[in-house]
Parts: structure tokens; sequence; C-alpha cells
């Protein structure tokens, strides 16, 4: 998978994705992750990629030209599955959608900034608004780079152990059950008896039980999204 990044702030995206799995996943070649500075798509002096909105609010707005400019580029280069905004009005970012983006060859991401972003580029360039929760951050690398860990860690070969990305909270709209490690008990407070007790038809049992009821109490409407 390739997946790449237009930004103003492109230091902000390069630790997320720089460390552990996602860092091992590009050494491993399972995903290259390209960050393209907006402003390299500019052609004034000052590298302008905001400008006043028309009509008079206040804030500034992101302007066309550099994006459609970083993306035609792009798009000249190959074809794309999805060009996605970050933006607090776009769609819930949830797991299924991090599913079916893994199932993809090639993104864009463009992060969102400032006031908002030219409505054009989002009627006639954007093809995917996403949202990773009702709050607003100061822009749309966070967002861009919790997708991005969300997607890669899903892509065959990246997380070792097969299981367990499929054993996630939310694969099943279920929490996981609770795990623990050494020591068995620690000031007092012990480990379950039933982890111990090498009966894995029964730790499975439980661990399913613990998954339905933790849902139950923490998130009662990942039954009702069924
Ligand atoms: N940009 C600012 N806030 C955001 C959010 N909640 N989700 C995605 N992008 C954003």
């Amino acid at each position: 998978m390739r997946i790449d990044i237009i930004t103003v702030l492109p230091e902000l995206l390069e630790s997320p994705l720089n460390h552990s799995i996602i860092k091992r996943a590009k050494q491993k070649k399972h995903v290259e992750i390209f960050i393209h500075n907006l402003r390299d798509y500019t052609t004034d002096k000052h590298k302008t990629v905001d400008d006043y909105p028309f009509g008079g609010e206040a804030g500034m707005v992101m302007m066309i030209e550099p994006i459609d400019k970083a993306i035609a580029k792009l798009k000249t280069e190959r074809e794309y599955d999805e060009v996605i905004y970050t933006s607090p009005d776009g769609e819930p970012f949830i797991q299924k959608e991090a599913n079916k983006l893994a199932t993809y060859n090639n993104i864009i991401i463009l992060c969102g900034h400032y006031k908002g972003i030219d409505q054009r580029v989002r009627d006639h360039l954007i093809t995917k608004e996403i949202s990773i929760g009702d709050y607003v951050l100061t822009g749309g690398e966070l967002a861009a780079a919790i997708i991005v860990d969300s997607v890669v860690r899903l892509l065959p070969g990246v997380i070792s152990d097969e299981t367990s990305a499929l054993t996630d909270s939310f694969q099943d709209n279920l929490l996981s059950a609770p795990v623990y490690t050494r020591p068995a008990e620690y000031k007092g407070w012990k480990v379950p008896d039933i982890l111990l007790s090498g009966n894995f038809k029964e730790i499975d049992k439980w661990k399913e039980q613990q998954s339905i009821e933790r849902t139950k109490k923490l998130r009662p409407n990942l039954f009702e999204d069924e």
C-alpha cells in the first residue's frame, strides 16, 4: 500500500510515523508513506497556502490552487482509490473504515488546517472526509497519523501474530477481554484463576463472556451499531 499525505506541517507527522510497528512496516515494504509539504506547490515567494475568506469571516482559509496542484501531480503518477480530507465534519472514523482503507493500493490524505478549506476542494478534489471524533484539533495532522496507524497495522504481515489484529477490540464490535502478565499476584491483586488453569477451552469461554460483559457495561452502543 502507498499513502501520500499532504500537509503544511510535515514535522508533526514525522515522529508518529517513524517508530515501532509503522517504522518496521515501512522497512519491510508493507507500506510506503510519502509526506508532501503543501508549500512546495505554491508559486509566490512567501509560499502562501491560505487567504482571507470571501464574505468576511474570522480566520484564514486554505486556498485551492496549491492543493489542486499537489493532488494533480500525484494523480499523474498513479491512480488513487480515495482522496481523504481530515476534518471534524467528516464521517466518524471507525474500525470498519480502517479495514476498508487497508484493502486499497493508493490513498491520499489531505490534512486540514486553519479555519477551513476552500469548499471547491471538497466539492471537486476530495472523495471522502473523515473525522476522528467530535472535538476540534488545531489541524488534521494528528488525525492523519491516527488513520495511518490504524490502517497500517492491519496490512498483511505487519503484525507478526496473525490473529492479534483480528482479536482487537472493535473487530467484532466487542471490546477485548482483559489481559494479565506475570506476576500472578501483586500487592494481593490476583490474576483470575481461570487464566492460570491451563484449560484453554474454558479460558476461551471466559474471554468471550468478559468481552460481552465489558461491552455491555462500557460501550453498550456497540451492540446497537451492529
Ligand atoms: N481536524 C480538526 N479536528 C479534527 C477531527 N476531529 N478529526 C479530523 N480532522 C480534524
